[in-house]
């Protein structure tokens, strides 16, 4: 059996502390370095090995890779949609150089396997909006949707052209409450929760009707883990896997808050994050997913609520 040593990167965002802690219990604990170019979560801490890492230094993530014998990497550094429309150029060069980076050391150093997600941000006004399916019109509109798509299509590239084993998820908005999201679209999906349990008012930046594709964070680890495990003859989708759990708008969310707290209220009051919202579909067909690895999601709307209201403290 081949000893797996795990490179997270990005590791104290929002999906890093929760991907990073699920890798450890499969693989042990010091076999998955986890790395950022921020401090370490606490949530980490104590859990595994750690090291500094800016993923823009080509140079020193190489000499990472080797030093620690690396033969997974997990890249989730990037800038999100909302972040990445107020600063157009940063969230291009970090989304590309950060994947090209990898992908490059990847083939060089035969690493085993690479994770790098794609968002559902890869759609844009002109896609389906209901049920949108894997292959269809994709035409982004936000630097973040373009910098994903590109992205796609260089790990089509490196997969077909050098063999690199990169796999890839398109993930909705995803909601979770151990680790806090890092400027996207979806963030007002885990923001709702906290004024909920803060027994405040919630200010929405996005209208009620507004309907997004999401996911709880349980459900995208699983989704991970369960794509880069799969067999390698059954991923025909070298791309990014379209990947779908919920779908639910401000007003649907409130509701099902209130029946737990009953005088928790929304005011909505949207922003430039309304025309991101707008330009995505509103629900995803993940059904090529479910086909090739046996992907099925586990949270509905009901059971993700219960379990924030739980978990959030
Ligand atoms: P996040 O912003 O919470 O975390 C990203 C992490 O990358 C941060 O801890 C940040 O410090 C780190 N980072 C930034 N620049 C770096 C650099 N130069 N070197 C090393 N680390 C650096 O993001 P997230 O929500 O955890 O998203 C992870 C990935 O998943 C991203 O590719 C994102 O596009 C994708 N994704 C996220 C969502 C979501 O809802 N969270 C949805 C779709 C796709
Ligand atoms: N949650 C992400 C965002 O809103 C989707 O990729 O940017």
């Amino acid at each position: 059996m081949i000893k797996e040593k795990i490179l997270v990167i990005g590791a104290s965002g929002q999906i890093g502390v929760e991907l990073t802690l699920a890798l450890r219990k499969i693989y042990g604990n010091s076999n998955v370095i986890a790395s950022d170019l921020r401090e370490q979560n606490p949530l980490l801490e104590g859990t595994g090995p750690y090291v500094s890492l800016d993923v823009m230094n080509k140079e020193m993530l190489h000499v990472q890779v080797i030093r620690q014998g690396i033969t997974q990497i997990y890249l989730l550094a990037a800038i999100l949609s909302a972040t990445g429309e107020k600063n157009p150029n940063l969230a291009w060069s970090l989304n590309m150089a950060s994947l090209l980076h990898v992908l490059d050391i990847a083939k060089e150093e035969n690493i085993r396997k690479v994770y790098w997600p794609s968002s559902i941000a890869v759609f844009g006004p002109t896609s389906p909006k209901k049920n949108c399916p894997q292959q269809t019109i994709i035409e982004p509109s936000t630097v973040y949707g373009i910098s994903k798509y590109a992205g796609e299509f260089w790990c089509n590239y490196y997969f077909n052209r050098y063999g690199v084993d990169v796999r890839s998820l398109r993930y909705p908005g995803l909601i979770s409450y151990k680790s806090q999201p890092g400027g996207g679209t979806t963030d007002y999906a885990v923001e709702i929760f906290q004024a909920a349990k803060d027994g405040e008012q919630y200010e929405c930046f996005l209208k009620e009707n507004t309907y997004l594709p999401m996911m709880y964070m349980d459900d995208a680890i699983r989704a991970t883990v369960e794509l880069m495990e799969a067999d390698a003859s059954k991923i025909t989708i070298r791309t990014s896997y379209n990947l779908s759990g919920m779908s639910f708008s401000p007003k649907e969310i409130t509701q099902e808050i209130q029946k737990h707290i009953i005088d928790f209220d929304t005011m909505y009051k949207p922003d430039s994050r309304q025309a991101i919202a707008d330009s995505w579909p509103q629900s995803i067909d993940d059904s090529v997913a479910q086909k090739d690895w046996g992907w099925k999601t586990k949270y509905d709307l009901a059971a993700m609520t219960k379990d924030m209201l739980h978990n959030v403290t």
